[in-house]
């Protein structure tokens, strides 16, 4: 019989920490009577800290699973359409062809931006990085939606998370068009999701016989359903920490954008490739790597906090890479740098005894260069497809009564000293 308490003694009291059991995963220890106990919980990196209960997404780690909603990604990301995962993030379960027609479509509907935003993209340099633009364009967002952002307003809530959906392709093309120096695209209703992304980030107004390409819209799709949600990864938590003290939804996406942008999270899949440029040549792997074990650098787009086996995700980018450039006819020599990377990486004991793999963002940029996108919108890509997991999350916490995140610390600076004047300041 499993305890349904773990006991802790300390300083000769002894304290009763209630076990709780979810569906799935490990049980967790609510430690709310540490209040009592004159000591806080202590878990730099939350490490072994579940802050929250949720329905969403579920990992295992040690199996290298990923389910959203109970759905295995691998079978999400090679049947199911961005938009259906994207439905079931929102809703618990996929849609039925009429809840998959009817939230199409209202996407379909909020796809365009309202047209001043045009004004605030002039505003950056054109060679500012587009992940700069998309926190300050993303947050700038509700300035233009006062009158639905009463978070405690479901019908708010609803249609917020319908706007930032739509609207994300169509933003995050705005960014890589204004990097170019070229014209903003209009979405196209008649295009699906990929489509409509791909087109506005490639056509341009004179192009009269558009084509779009069915195995890059497929893999662009794929992209984004990999990318969808992952659990209370960093920009997860942001996202609902920042929604914790009531913000509207576009500053926690906005915040969520920001916090993905680091090269140790989102950033990766952008650092891999400047990785792969760096080391060249295959016969550059060893050297490479011993800079690696000497921890000089980290080898990008491995390696993983939660997965100690092989990140799901990254096997389906694999063959999506594989499939793309067979259709493409392309024979990128960074495809061939980087597995001999991976299988050199896969039988050393240095990453062996680390539990080293490949991630989501080992081969999503080896695709994304093949489909044409720049390094640079690689983790605007990532910030989009995520959007419906991050906005996911926010409704989640509102759909319950929810306190503010305030974590605590150890303190370990002065102790109380009196004011010194600055003539007496030594
Ligand atoms: C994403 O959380 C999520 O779910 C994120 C994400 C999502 O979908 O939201 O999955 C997306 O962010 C994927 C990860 C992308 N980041 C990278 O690829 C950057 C490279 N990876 C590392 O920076 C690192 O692996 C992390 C940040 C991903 C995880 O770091 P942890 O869990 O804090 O692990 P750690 O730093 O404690 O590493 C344990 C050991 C250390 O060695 P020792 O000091 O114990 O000897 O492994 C080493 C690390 O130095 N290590 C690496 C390494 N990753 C960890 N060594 C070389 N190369 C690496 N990539």
């Amino acid at each position: 019989m499993a305890d349904t308490n773990a006991k802790l003694t300390v300083n000769g009291e002894e304290y009763e920490l209630p076990i709780i059991k979810g569906t799935l995963g490990r049980p967790v220890i609510d430690i709310a009577a540490l209040q009592e106990s004159g000591f806080w919980s202590y878990d730099p990196g939350f490490k072994v800290t579940a802050p929250v209960e949720s329905k969403i997404t579920y990992i295992d780690g040690g199996k290298g699973e990923l389910l959203h909603r109970g759905y295995p990604i691998d079978e999400l990301a090679n049947n199911a359409e961005y938009l259906e995962v994207a439905y079931a993030l929102l809703h618990g379960d996929l849609p039925t062809a009429d809840q998959k027609a009817e939230f199409f479509e209202k996407i379909r509907e909020h796809t365009p931006v309202h047209d001043q935003l045009r004004k605030f993209f002039e505003g950056f340099r054109r060679d500012a990085h587009p992940m700069a633009i998309m926190v300050g364009v993303v947050g700038a967002l509700s300035a233009f939606y006062h009158e639905d952002l009463d978070v405690s307003n479901e019908e708010h809530r609803e249609i917020t998370a319908i706007r930032l959906i739509a609207k994300m392709p169509t933003l995050a093309a705005m960014s890589y068009k204004y990097s170019q120096g070229e014209p903003f695209m209009y979405p196209r209703n008649d295009f699906n999701y990929a489509e409509n992304f791909l087109y506005m980030m490639f056509a341009t107004p004179a192009d009269v016989d558009y084509e779009k390409n069915d195995v890059i819209t497929r893999a662009m799709d794929k992209i984004f359903t990999l990318h969808a949600d992952h659990e209370q990864n960093a920009s997860t938590s942001t996202v609902r920490l920042a929604g914790s003290t009531g913000a509207n939804p576009y500053a926690c996406i906005a915040a969520g954008i920001a916090a993905l942008w680091g090269p140790s999270h989102g950033g990766a899949n952008e650092a891999v490739l400047e990785m792969l440029d760096e080391i060249g040549t295959v016969e550059n792997v060893p050297e490479f790597m011993e800079k690696v074990k000497s921890r000089e650098v980290k080898l990008m787009g491995f390696g993983h906090r939660v997965y100690k086996n092989f990140d799901p995700r990254a096997q389906v980018m694999k063959e999506t890479c594989d499939e793309v450039l067979e259709a493409l006819g392309i024979n990128d020599p960074k495809l061939e740098l980087a597995m001999a990377l991976e299988k050199i990486a896969l039988e050393d004991p240095f990453f062996i005894e680390r539990n080293l793999y490949p991630n989501v963002d080992f081969y999503s940029g080896i695709i994304l260069k093949a489909i044409g996108i720049p390094t640079s919108m690689f983790t605007v890509i990532f910030a989009l497809a995520r959007t419906s997991g991050w906005i996911s999350h926010w409704l989640e916490m509102h759909s319950a009564p929810f306190k503010i995140g305030r974590p605590r610390q150890l303190y370990t600076g002065e102790t109380r000293r009196d004011f010194v004047k600055v003539e007496d300041r030594k």
